[in-house]
């Protein structure tokens, strides 16, 4: 990362929050649960799944746990109600993992049962380090009881090939990713090469072991690796997915979708895009770059 994009990152931080919304919008369907509506139907016409995802980062208790709970809940009936092909994504701490475990996991288990009823699969995000244990925990109780949940692992985590192992044994439908939280060198890879190696690692024993995998990256490199595993591995279509943010890499995303594979486009919406906003822009700079050129270019 040069100096220029640490720069404009930590200024991302400082831009008025009109400024970072206008130049986010890319990656965030809107405030509204139509905004999602609109992005899903416009992507399943061209074939693309979506998950949909709820923005909200810190829940503080349980009254604000439970409404985000509603508000999955009714994601789940809007994508019912309009036929789309969707999804939901939830993060487990929005659900209040973090404020007390067994009252997480009710809030979860409500989503669930009724997603059942609606033949709606939902994915368990990955949050940071802290609670990759107890969402482990959350998945394998509910898998007891659900056939439509899965989990996330990343691969930058030293910790992944293991779990994996471990998960393979119930059948876990996995989202693969590598990972976008800061965490310790002790605890995760930092050198990207070393990222990539454990991601193509981990990809492999799921498929080899006959698991659902997500395989959500825009990294065209292990997306070739990806093309190679499935093709040597001799993989049905029904076994795998690519994964792909809103608006980013929309050119790899197609021809994905042309060469015939299934791809699924997480389509966050919400009244909290600021934060979402942040991490974003944080983890890419060089589309912070874009952000500062388009400011001066006047786009
Ligand atoms: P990498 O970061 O190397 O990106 C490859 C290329 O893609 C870049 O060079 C750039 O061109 C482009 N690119 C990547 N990110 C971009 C961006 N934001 N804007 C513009 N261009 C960009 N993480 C997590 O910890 N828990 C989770 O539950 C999830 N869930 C999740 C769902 C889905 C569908 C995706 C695609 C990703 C996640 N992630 C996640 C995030 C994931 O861990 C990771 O941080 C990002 O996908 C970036 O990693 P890549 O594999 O894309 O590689």
């Amino acid at each position: 990362m040069s100096f220029l994009n640490n720069l404009i990152v930590s200024a991302v931080q400082l831009m008025p929050k009109q400024i970072v919304g206008y130049f986010s919008s890319r990656y965030i369907s809107g405030e509204n649960i139509e905004d999602a509506i609109k992005v899903t139907r416009d992507l399943n016409n061209q074939g693309i799944y979506t998950t949909i995802d709820v923005l909200g980062e810190s829940v503080k208790n349980r009254e604000e746990a439970t409404v985000c709970m509603n508000e999955a809940l009714n994601v789940l009936e809007t994508i019912s109600t309009f036929g789309l092909k969707a999804n939901l994504s939830l993060k487990p701490t929005q659900m209040g993992l973090a404020i007390d475990e067994e009252f997480g996991y009710q809030q979860v288990r409500t989503i669930l049962q009724s997603a059942k009823g609606y033949k709606i699969f939902v994915r368990i995000d990955m949050e940071d380090s802290p609670y990759t244990d107890a969402t482990f925990r959350l998945f394998r109780k509910l898998k007891e009881e659900f056939d439509n949940v899965g989990v996330v692992v990343q691969a930058y985590l030293k910790r992944t090939y293991d779990d994996v192992v471990v998960l393979n044994k119930i059948g876990t439908n996995y989202r693969l990713c590598k990972g976008i939280y800061i965490e310790p060198a002790s605890i995760a890879y930092k050198d990207k090469e070393q990222v990539r190696k454990n991601y193509v690692q981990d990809l492999e024993v799921i498929l080899k072991n006959g698991n659902y995998v997500g395989i959500a990256t825009h990294d065209e490199y292990l997306v070739k690796e990806a093309y190679r595993l499935i093709k040597e591995l001799n993989i049905p279509k029904d076994k795998f997915e690519f994964q792909m943010l809103l608006g980013v890499r929309e050119e790899l995303r197609n021809k994905i979708n042309n060469d015939g594979y299934k791809v699924r486009v997480y389509v966050p919406f919400g009244k909290q895009w600021y934060a979402y906003s942040i991490r974003r822009l944080q983890e890419n700079p060089q589309v912070a770059g874009y952000i500062v050129k388009n400011l001066f270019s006047g786009r």
